[in-house]
């Protein structure tokens, strides 16, 4: 399969025809994977009522393009290599001859215990190679995986489930992750005494602590794999039939389930890998991110094993047993290409050089950045200490949402600029807009970034609220898809993504919606209301501010603020934590009872004077009192 482009001008040509035709563009792509009938329409779209389809009437199983398509050509060849938390335990391969068996395997385990094509299945594991089995034996099979980042709480295991409506569970006993171990099954056990549909829940041993196993529900995996064949056809599924549902944080209420289906989502993950990383055969893939979240999805298990690429999926953290820990791990796989978040990079910037220099990085060829603008810092520390000057990086902007990458460098193709995520994608139409809507034409401007035309990769809905869809991404610009970030476009054309505009904070590259942090903490014994902003934070990028009012004085304010923590926490996950608590007796509303948050963010950021107005707010006497109290 040969996707790649080759030149700036070959990429300038290819984005041309990728605006002026873009079903022939797409289509000729489309030919390079199997299909088992192809397709009758490549495109049907409408923005306004926020439905797309790619490749209509088209037949394929996604498992059949990242699995038995490479048996005859690369069956030995290693498809994932396992790198373990402890770096003493022994690594792992699965060769594509291996993973097929062992997918096909489990996807039995599936059929036996009575999931169809269309069930949803949720998938809270370790990052462990049983994950990505998990994933592929979904999709084998037709079912559709929801999988929960391991970081999450039981409550917010509970809702995805209830959500999805899940009638089976795949977890594992616990995971490592550096000096921890985490029990997973039991968080999970907390979490399906609230879901009546999960009937069976698979467990994957891997830290073998003490579970509990009920009768009659809870399954082995290794016991359950010993009891089936190894031969299972792919399910048929058509190009639009749902592949996964993975939920995801916006401005308002609770997160929204993202759909993405087999067809577009297959063609757009494999294009944005095979081209934005330039992957050569034979070449190691190291994407650090948790297959919890979409990177992990599009770029450590569908676009690599569809493009027939070597993925390193390592279960540790980047911190353990010492900050050397990813170099270690490139030096002893040769990894070619490595692909991590500015977040970890500013936070081994802060261990030292020590760990990173004098360490044999000499495979590398290719760096990316994801989740989060990239401050110019870290970008030249990644480019001189990891790079030595030598690997393009690729500063990759998109978002669960889209699928795949979509507007970034392709690696020795498009020239880069620190902290810029420089051009679109072919196929990625992306236009700025201001407050009211109007398109800022020509270069040096900022604004709002919005996406006038589909891509393949694009949300197909929000599971089980189409609406929710319509108004979250298509409602706020008439007849375009917003995207939530704000955008410049400099002198040259290129991107920069200057960060959320919407109720969205990246922490650490993860997304929190200020609503959901703000419920869980009013759930709190005592609070009465809450406000959460981001502010600047060294490492994560963004950190948490929460401004709680409270019914009555505290009597131990230190203990009250980690009570609330341990609610959040319990609520939401130890991601959500906030950073600062402030305390407070009011907080800024207009008369009509909004909160300003403006000047929320604004004393969060430190500042204290240049707030703007404050004559509207009903009560300008809590701004002095918020000034006087700001945490630092
Ligand atoms: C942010 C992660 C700047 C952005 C793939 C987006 C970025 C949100 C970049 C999506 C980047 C992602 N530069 N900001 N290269 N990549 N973002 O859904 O705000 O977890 O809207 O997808 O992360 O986060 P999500």
């Amino acid at each position: 399969m040969n996707l790649q482009i080759t030149s700036f001008e070959d990429y300038q040509e290819k984005y041309q025809h990728s605006v002026e035709d873009p079903e022939g563009f797409w289509a000729e792509i489309a030919q390079n994977f199997y299909w088992r009938k192809p397709w009758k329409k490549t495109l049907e779209w409408n923005f306004e009522t926020a439905e797309t389809k790619w490749f209509k009437g088209g037949k394929m199983n996604i498992t059949e393009n990242a699995l038995d398509r490479h048996l005859a050509t690369r069956g030995d060849q290693p498809a994932i290599v396992f790198e373990p938390n402890d770096p003493s335990d022994e690594s792992t391969t699965l060769t594509y001859k291996v993973l097929h068996e062992r997918v096909c395997t489990f996807a039995n385990v599936l059929k036996k215990h009575g999931v169809q094509k269309g069930d949803r299945i949720c998938i809270y594991m370790p990052m462990i190679p049983e994950l990505a089995i998990a994933v592929l034996a979904c999709a084998r099979i037709g079912a559709i995986h929801s999988v929960v980042f391991g970081g999450f709480s039981a409550q917010s295991i509970a809702d995805r489930i209830n959500d999805a409506q899940c009638n089976l569970v795949i977890t594992a006993d616990g995971s490592f992750r550096g000096n921890k171990s985490i029990p997973l099954k039991s968080t999970m056990d907390d979490a399906l005494i609230q879901c009546p549909s999960v009937k069976k829940v698979i467990v994957a041993t891997r830290t073998r602590v003490p579970v509990s196993m009920l009768k009659g529900r809870d399954l082995w995996w290794e016991e359950e794999v010993k009891t089936v064949s190894s031969v299972c056809p792919a399910e048929e599924m058509d190009a639009e039939d749902i592949l996964f549902i993975l939920y995801t944080s916006g401005s308002t209420g609770k997160p929204k389930g993202v759909v993405h289906t087999c067809g577009g989502y297959m063609i757009y993950s494999t294009y944005t890998f095979a081209n934005v990383f330039q992957y050569q055969e034979g070449q190691t893939h190291f994407c650090t991110a948790d297959i919890g979240w979409i990177t992990g999805h599009s770029y450590i298990v569908y676009g690599p094993l569809c493009y027939g690429a070597t993925t390193l999926l390592f279960e540790g953290v980047p911190t353990y047993p010492d900050a050397g820990r990813f170099w270690d791990i490139v030096t002893k796989h040769k990894v070619d290409i490595l692909y991590t978040a500015p977040t970890a990079i500013r936070s081994l910037m802060g261990f030292g050089d020590e760990f990173v220099e004098g360490k044999d990085l000499s495979s590398l060829k290719v760096l990316g950045s994801v989740g989060e603008p990239i401050n110019e810092e870290a970008w030249h520390w990644y480019n001189e200490k990891v790079g030595h000057k030598n690997c393009p990086i690729v500063d990759t902007w998109w978002q669960t949402e889209t699928g795949g990458l979509m507007i970034s460098p392709i690696a020795n193709v498009t020239p880069t600029k620190p902290s810029y995520a420089t051009l679109p994608l072919p196929g990625v139409q992306p236009l700025l807009v201001d407050e009211k809507g109007d398109e800022l034409v020509g270069n040096g401007v900022s604004g709002n970034l919005c996406i006038r035309f589909p891509w393949p990769g694009i949300i197909r809905t929000t599971y089980g609220d189409h609406e929710r869809c319509v108004q979250t991404y298509f409602s706020t610009y008439k007849g375009l898809y917003f995207t939530g970030d704000g955008c410049l476009r400099d002198e040259d054309g290129y991107y920069r993504i200057t960060g959320r505009v919407d109720d969205v904070i990246n922490v650490s590259g993860h997304r929190i919606g200020t609503a959901e942090v703000e419920n869980a903490i009013n759930m709190h014994l005592g609070v009465v209301e809450s406000a959460i902003v981001g502010y600047p934070h060294d490492i994560k990028g963004q950190g948490i501010y929460a401004y709680i009012i409270m019914d009555k004085e505290q009597e131990d304010i230190d203990l009250t603020r980690r009570d609330i923590l341990a609610t959040v926490t319990r609520i939401i996950g130890p991601i959500a934590k906030p950073d600062k608590i402030q305390f407070v007796s009011g907080l800024p509303k207009t008369r009509s009872g909004k909160i300003m948050r403006r000047i929320l963010r604004k004393v969060a950021e430190g500042e204290t004077s240049n707030l703007g107005d404050i004559s509207t707010l009903l009560d300008p006497n809590v701004v002095a009192e918020i000034i006087d109290g700001m945490v630092k």
